[in-house]
């Protein structure tokens, strides 16, 4: 076990601010997917929602408190007693319960938004945080908008709340306007200035604004914060949070100069990566640090030269380190199911016989139109075919005719509530005729955002990959879909939106009752 001097705690806050940007929602099967992965990461702290914002977001909160036991959970809350009994009542039954709660410092805020004076802020924080340890001894406290908030008003908070019994005081810069350096001399001021100052932890909320997210966050550690709150891929408000798998390799890769470690178990890193872009069905930008696809992707002669006569002359970390392989295992449609059953295994996926008889079926009429499967072709299937399984729409059957001769025309049949359902219709292309069918069985009719089309793997009989976004109730839905064929692969990514927006609604329902 680390002292709590050599360890920076990692806050997950995938589920909570991430969560919240446009885009991003998941339902509460999916958030508990991914906490899951969270836990094997090995983040200290999963923050896993903001309960008083839906009852969608208290259910997935207390549902991940009562399933996830090792990392603490977090349920963030405004000042307002009656957000922090909320907050509780959600995080009660987990093994390390955890209330963040949080108001504003700055005197933008204080006077735009809150309307309040200085001294009544400092008063309801105070009484917010003496509450909520009533409930628990592990008590976070932030002061949004830290970074542009008066330094010895700021000193005269943290104190207060420390003394009320805050174990973890946060400093965000939630507009992303801090410099490093500038920043870093905040962490310092505040150790200097506020007495009670090792009662409690010092934390650290960045966002990347100005694409310094992860480098305000490495100085406030150097400066003596020890946790630093932070989203896989860097999800989250606006341009983001720090990125996890960058704060945590930075900080990993550069022991020689900050000394200190984190419980990350890095190697779990590319896989979480990937299942957030799985859920949400937003893939990072290939040059994205750690994570992209070019990240460890040596193109250069010259590299590619230095690399073969020894790897660290263009290689500061290794891609194994983090869970990239760079020795693809391939599946051929000679492979069985033994062989696929310990390939899934390997890449994470405990399944049950039934389940692998599935993804064996899929495997194999996948094989037949493809020469090499990859373990993303696998997580695809396992994606589409397993964790799918409480759809209200199933894609069964599509024709689609089309040619510079001929009226796009789509036929689907489909299963809507159990019943199948059938017809056909045309558009101005096979996409658009396949959409306009699958909107007339289902009776659904939403505003198409976004429609964007990639490929798993290399070579042209690849899986496309398409991800849809369409616009439900004000939010931005997303859904994803695989298949060699593209127009197969867009059919079943409209429908998981469509199934999304159904998950979204029950979640409504439930508020509403
Ligand atoms: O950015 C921010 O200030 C926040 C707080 C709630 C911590 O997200
Ligand atoms: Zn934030």
């Amino acid at each position: 076990m680390k002292s709590k001097k050599e360890k920076v705690y990692i806050f997950d806050t995938t589920l909570r601010d991430g969560e919240q940007s446009p885009g991003f929602s998941m339902n509460l099967d999916e958030k508990l997917r991914f906490a899951r992965r969270l836990e094997k990461l090995g983040v200290d702290i999963i923050e896993a929602g903001f309960p008083v914002a839906s009852e969608g977001d208290f259910l997935s909160v207390q549902e991940i408190a009562r399933k996830i036991r090792e990392p603490r959970i977090a349920a963030l809350a405004r000042i307002s007693l009656s957000d922090i009994d909320r907050a509780w009542e959600s995080v009660k039954d987990a093994a390390h319960p955890m209330i963040h709660t949080f108001t504003s410092s700055s005197d933008i805020h204080i006077k735009y938004m809150l309307k309040k004076t200085r001294e009544q802020v400092l008063k309801d924080a105070c009484d917010a945080v003496r509450h909520a340890c009533g409930f628990t001894k592990d008590v976070e406290f932030s002061a949004q908008d830290a970074t542009r908030t008066d330094r010895d008003y700021l000193c005269d908070m943290v104190e207060a709340v420390i003394d009320e019994g805050a174990t973890t005081v946060n400093i965000p810069d939630t507009v992303g306007y801090a410099l490093p350096d500038e920043f870093g001399e905040l962490i310092a001021y505040l150790f200097e200035n506020v007495k009670n100052i090792k009662n409690a932890i010092v934390s650290v909320h960045c966002h990347d604004d100005l694409g310094l997210a992860v480098a305000n966050s490495l100085f406030a550690v150097k400066n003596g914060a020890r946790q630093v709150e932070c989203a896989i891929n860097g999800i989250g408000e606006r341009a983001g949070n720090a990125s996890l798998e960058e704060v945590v390799m930075a900080l990993r890769t550069r022991k020689d100069l900050m000394g200190l470690d984190t419980s990350i178990k890095t190697e779990n890193i590319y896989r979480t990566s990937r299942l957030l872009t799985d859920i949400t069905g937003i893939s990072v930008q290939p040059n994205k640090a750690i994570v992209g696809a070019n990240a460890f992707a040596h193109e250069s002669g010259i590299h590619q030269d230095g690399l073969i006569k020894e790897k660290s002359t263009y290689e500061i970390m290794t891609p194994q380190v983090v869970g990239v392989t760079d020795t693809y295992f391939v599946l051929g449609k000679h492979s069985g199911r033994h062989a696929i059953k310990e390939r899934l295994k390997k890449i994470g996926y405990n399944l049950s016989g039934d389940e692998i008889d599935q993804v064996f079926k899929r495997f194999k009429e996948l094989a037949d139109v493809k020469k090499e499967i990859f373990d993303e072709d696998l997580e695809a299937i396992v994606a589409d075919d397993i964790f799918r399984k409480t759809d209200t729409y199933k894609l069964i059957y599509l024709n689609v005719v089309s040619g510079n001769a001929a009226i796009p025309t789509a036929t689907v049949r489909m299963e809507v509530d159990g019943e199948v359902c059938q017809d056909a219709d045309f558009g101005v292309g096979p996409v658009d005729s396949t959409f306009a069918v699958i909107k007339k069985i289902t009776k659904t009719d939403n505003h198409l955002l976004k429609y964007m089309v990639n490929a798993i793997t290399g070579g042209t009989d690849a899986q496309g990959i398409v991800t849809v976004q369409l616009k439900y109730d004000g939010r931005t839905v997303t859904g994803r879909g695989a298949d060699p064929d593209i127009i197969v692969a867009s059919a079943k990514a409209y429908i998981n939106a469509l199934n999304r927006i159904e998950s979204l609604k029950e979640y409504d329902k439930g508020k509403n009752d």
